[in-house]
């Protein structure tokens, strides 16, 4: 096995593995250590990584199945399960999705009855201010919530949809609030607040009302971890005990990551 560290950034969220080169093909304990620590974590954290997108795609083979973005409308490249995330349009054609707006907290394809499992993120070019991306522990926010809370929330399922409709399956999924984490076995949520529509068999005001606390209280600062992007900065997250958010930057600066997307369970 390699010589490499593993540090938690904080007791709720993410880690960042130090010592590794994810150019160069893992040994499987190396590579079982890390699923571990992502199930663990959430979002692992790698610094000056220098990564062709075969190496993006191989890498995000130790944490489960990449598969072909479901919602992406930019014609695929050679490697069918890269993606762009991109302000940049050079002449009408842009580079990647998403933009430079803000991006409410979210977990990825939660709209769809298969949700992502993981998704990975490696740092191109990145702003000089703004976009900054932050991650929830939404283990550790559960386990923080008083008894109450905990009751009030069991057994609810949520119903999500996407603003755009022709991202939507014919009938839109309802995931379960209280999750086990199939992997750690830990209790949390599962949640995405910018797509939540409604909690099923709940009408949508009191619904609303509701998930709107629920965000409130577990977007504290304590389940939180920022990221302020660099070149060659690689991310791996665990959709289904973490969600994200993305701060807006200036439409003046450039910003490029490429990115991949799981779905279902691990394989390896
Ligand atoms: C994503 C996403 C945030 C970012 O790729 O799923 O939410 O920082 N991106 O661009
Ligand atoms: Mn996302």
């Amino acid at each position: 096995m390699l010589p490499f560290n593993i540090v938690p950034f904080t007791p709720a969220v993410a880690a960042g593995v130090f010592g590794l080169q994810l150019r160069d093909p893992l040994d499987p304990l190396t590579a079982a250590t890390l699923r571990r620590a992502l199930h663990q974590h959430g979002v692992l954290y790698f610094r000056e990584q220098d990564l062709t997108e075969a190496d993006q795609v191989r890498t995000s083979r130790i944490f489960g199945l990449p598969v072909r973005h479901p919602t992406s409308t930019l014609p695929p490249g050679p490697i069918r399960e890269i993606t762009a995330i991109s302000n940049i349009d050079e002449s009408g054609h842009p580079l990647g999705a998403l933009g430079n707006d803000e991006i409410h907290y979210h977990a990825d394809l939660c709209f769809l009855h298969t949700p992502g499992s993981f998704s990975t993120l490696y740092a191109l070019e990145t702003p000089a201010t703004g976009g900054e991306t932050t991650w929830i522990g939404l283990r550790a926010a559960f386990e923080a919530l008083d008894d109450r809370w905990k009751e009030r929330l069991q057994g609810l399922e949520v119903v999500y949809t996407h603003s755009r409709p022709e991202y939507n399956p014919i009938h839109p999924p309802a995931h379960p609030l209280v999750t086990t984490h199939p992997e750690s076995g830990r209790r949390g949520l599962y949640f995405s607040p910018s797509h939540a529509r409604q909690i099923a068999g709940i009408d949508e005001a009191t619904s609303r009302a509701l998930l709107d606390e629920l965000s409130t209280i577990i977007t504290q600062e304590r389940f939180a971890w920022t990221l302020r992007w660099q070149t060659g900065d690689f991310v791996v997250w665990d959709n289904r005990c973490t969600m994200h958010r993305r701060a807006s930057f200036p439409s003046t600066e450039r910003r490029l990551l490429k990115r991949t997307q799981g779905q279902g369970r691990p394989s390896i």
